[in-house]
């Protein structure tokens, strides 16, 4: 199975069930734009996490990685009219973008960025009493996937949905000796996970336009 087959998939997908508009495509064509890395969710991929948003009745989502704001539009669009999304991002260009891609698909009054390090982010946000959210997705540096799994725990209550991207990594997740930091990072998770009935998770891997990868669903029981 090839790249090309699965490219080819995407995007008949994406063509007639997704539904991606003219603010999410501007959103990539920006991002692209200010030479930010493009790396953001397939167009199938966001529409997932909005369908698990809804499905989830999320009234409020916790983001671990904005980027351009491709996925934050796609999960904010899940919320009702009084929901709140809190996005955390690294770096201040990529937030300077995504609050441009926010305005335009609308959602300014639901989102809320803030930008440094998400472990700082998240430290501020629990100090606040802010949360408790209802759905995470944790996007950032993978190799501190573990450790922002447990800060977001503090700002989550039982019933809680977390969706971590990026976990498989051609396979790479099943590799013991990999000195991948970001692989390592995914591997810890799951060990972190293995018998806490704190927990019930499950792996999926996935092959689309962003090769072959997967993404983690942990319900907080
Ligand atoms: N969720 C986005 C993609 C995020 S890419 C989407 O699908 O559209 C990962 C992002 O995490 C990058 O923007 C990167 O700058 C950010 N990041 C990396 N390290 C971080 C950190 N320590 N704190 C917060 N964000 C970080
Ligand atoms: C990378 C980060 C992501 O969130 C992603 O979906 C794909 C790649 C990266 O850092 O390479
Ligand atoms: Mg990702």
């Amino acid at each position: 199975m090839s790249q090309e087959r699965w490219n080819a998939v995407d995007d008949f997908v994406t063509a007639l069930v997704v539904d991606e508009d003219d603010a999410l495509r501007a959103a990539v064509a920006d991002s692209a734009q200010a030479g930010l890395p493009q790396i953001a969710v397939s167009p199938p991929q966001g529409k997932m996490l909005q369908l698990l948003a809804r499905v989830h009745g999320a009234r409020t989502i916790l983001e671990l990685g904005t980027l351009a704001a491709y996925s934050t539009i796609w999960l904010a669009r899940a919320l009702p009219p009084d929901g709140h999304l809190v996005t955390l991002e690294l770096q201040p260009h990529f937030a300077q973008v995504a609050r441009a891609n926010i305005e335009r698909a609308g959602l300014s009054a639901l989102v809320e960025q803030r930008v440094g390090p998400a472990s700082e982010s998240l430290d501020a946000l629990r100090e606040e009493g802010a949360g408790p959210f209802d759905m995470v997705f944790i996007d950032a540096d993978k190799a501190r996937t573990p450790e922002y799994f447990t800060q977001a725990l503090e700002l989550t209550r039982p019933g809680a949905l977390f969706v971590v991207d990026n976990v498989v990594r051609d396979g790479e997740l099943a590799n013991q000796r990999t000195d991948d930091p970001g692989v390592r990072g995914m591997r810890r998770l799951h060990k972190q996970l293995a018998g806490d009935e704190r927990f019930s998770a499950t792996t999926i891997q996935t092959v689309g336009v962003k090769g072959y990868d997967g993404f983690t669903l942990i319900l907080r029981n």
